[in-house]
């Protein structure tokens, strides 16, 4: 298996105090700052914006990956890489034209993901690959955390690994997003998980410490039993 990215999703920080806790992130050496955005119309939810991106900015280096969560994703796309994403992902469910806007990212000089919701079928991804560096499987619909792990997505997750093998395109990261707990991550990794956002399944679950609790991630990763 090759290197497994730990991505922290930020909405579930503690805005209490969000210094705190992404000075926890740096020091527990997260890999990623996973920024969900959502505008209340593709998800019934709202979340983070480019604002909250620039802060993070400000407190650490920890590169971005931006979950866009919305209606028409063009919008937004050149707002998203100058607040500082390495990843923008886009729905595929959420325009009617994401060769297009994965293009669009590719050419405003950021890395293009798509993202599927759990009943989205894979044979959407067929003719994008090469306009993709990252496919995010949705593990739980889009919108809220606390969700439950849609149980298919396992089946899934494994469906996009032998996707990619079979056309020789394993460098295409792929990401789980959506109740990443210490119970499931065995299973996500093999299935062939390769970026992990870890939510109040795990490094944000008020019951540990971030640090602890990302350490626990790790040695899953690790392939060692966690010890949390
Ligand atoms: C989905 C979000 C959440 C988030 C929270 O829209 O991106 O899934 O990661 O993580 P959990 O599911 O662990 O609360
Ligand atoms: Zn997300």
């Amino acid at each position: 298996m090759g290197r497994v990215n730990i991505e922290a999703s930020l909405a579930c920080a503690d805005f209490r105090n969000l210094s705190a806790d992404i000075s926890q992130l740096v020091e527990a050496g997260i890999d990623y700052l996973h920024i969900d955005i959502m505008d209340g119309n593709f998800v019934p939810n709202f979340a983070l914006n480019f604002d909250i991106m620039l802060l993070a900015r400000a407190l650490c280096a920890i590169p971005m990956d931006c979950h866009l969560m919305v209606a028409d994703p063009e919008r937004y796309v050149e707002r998203a890489i100058s607040s500082g994403a390495e990843f923008v992902s886009i729905h595929f469910e959420a325009t009617h034209h994401a060769q297009r806007i994965l293009q669009l990212i590719r050419d405003a000089g950021g890395r293009p993901g798509i993202a599927l919701n759990p009943s989205t079928p894979l044979t959407v991804l067929e003719y994008i690959l090469d306009d993709v560096d990252l496919i995010t499987v949705m593990t739980v619909n889009p919108g809220f955390a606390g969700q439950k792990l849609v149980p298919a997505m396992l089946r899934k997750i494994a469906n996009v690994r032998d996707l990619l093998r079979s056309k020789g395109r394993t460098d295409i990261e792929i990401q789980v997003d959506g109740n990443v707990s210490f119970q499931h991550i065995p299973a996500m990794l093999s299935a062939g998980a390769t970026m992990l956002v870890c939510g109040t399944s795990s490094i944000f679950d008020k019951r540990y410490d971030i640090r602890r609790a990302t350490e626990a991630v790790r040695e899953l990763v690790q392939g060692k039993e966690s010890r949390i």
